[in-house]
């Protein structure tokens, strides 16, 4: 306990905020802000209200994502708002028709951009060969991603709620029919905005004690096997509070990657990469 919890006999605020990440009583230092308060509070919203988002909550979204960090600067990512519900059905049925989507007023599709700085540096005289290799690939996908989470942080801040949407990378080539992708623009994943539906609220999801995940100077591979137990309890009890089907995380970890099938298509991505015009030597 810190020194100001002994005082006010109080949990911290960000003490507070810890015992909702991991209900595993660890506490942290009074260093509370409302930066960090945003941050530890996120939760996927997969419940929203029909009101549009106003353009200039996108305008402050597209603002944070593009003050995230970028590989050398060469900011190879974009991102389109869909609005149009026929765009949003179609994007649904590519990902498996979920609710989020269905009610979501706003889905933003992240891209791995690597037409732009092509086009730049063919305007440069550039063969621009350097974009023909995995390196490229994963510089794009990792600025996306970099960029959208925060526009995350932001729109949460604002009161809005998201769930990342990965289901469109069931059939990336059908999402880069429907909205006109050229090559070597990668449909990375969606993110449904909306305002969170007060009467179905969300709430903060457990995760694995930071013992399981933070190593010291070298891996250890054994870390996380003492927080498996504790954290399987965590989170049935996140389950059963959501109404949600009660199962291990163990064995939702199991499920996902067991088979090939788990994987719902996205097992030939290096083909369908590949015909979207990265070559990933
Ligand atoms: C890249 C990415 C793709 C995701 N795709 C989906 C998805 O297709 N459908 C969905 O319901 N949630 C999706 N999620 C949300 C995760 O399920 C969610 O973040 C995770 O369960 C943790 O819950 P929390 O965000 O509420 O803390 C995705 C998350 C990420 C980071």
């Amino acid at each position: 306990m810190t020194l100001s919890a002994s005082i006010t006999g109080k949990p911290d605020r960000l003490t507070a905020l810890a015992a909702r990440r991991y209900r595993n009583g660890r506490s942290l230092p009074n260093h509370s802000n409302e930066a960090l308060e945003a941050i530890l509070s996120h939760r996927s919203v997969r419940d929203y209200l029909p009101q549009p988002v106003p353009e200039h909550i996108v305008d402050i979204a597209v603002t944070a994502a593009q003050s995230a960090p970028s590989s050398s600067n060469l900011q190879p990512w974009s991102v389109i708002a869909v609005e149009d519900s026929g765009i949003q059905d179609r994007l649904n049925a590519i990902a498996g028709n979920q609710r989020q989507i269905a009610q979501a007023p706003l889905l933003l599709i992240w891209l791995a951009d690597l037409a732009r700085p092509r086009s730049i540096a063919q305007g440069q005289g550039s063969n621009a060969d350097g974009l023909d290799y995995v390196e490229s690939f994963l510089l794009g996908i990792i600025d996306a991603a970099l960029a959208a989470q925060n526009a995350v942080v932001a729109l949460e801040s604002l009161g809005l709620g998201t769930c990342y949407i990965g289901a469109i990378r069931n059939d990336p080539e059908a999402v880069s029919r429907e909205l006109g992708l050229p090559d070597g623009v990668f449909p990375v994943f969606a993110l449904t905005v909306g305002y969170p539906d007060p009467a179905r609220p969300a709430d903060v999801k457990p995760r694995l004690a930071q013992e399981a995940i933070v190593h010291r100077n070298r891996y250890d591979p054994t870390a996380h096997r003492a927080a498996l137990d504790s954290y399987n309890r965590a989170l049935r009890s996140f389950q059963a509070e959501q109404g949600m089907p009660c199962i291990d995380w163990t064995a939702q970890v199991s499920n996902r990657i067991g088979t090939v099938a788990a994987l719902k298509g996205r097992h030939v991505l290096k083909d369908v990469a590949r015909r979207l015009g990265f070559a990933l030597k």
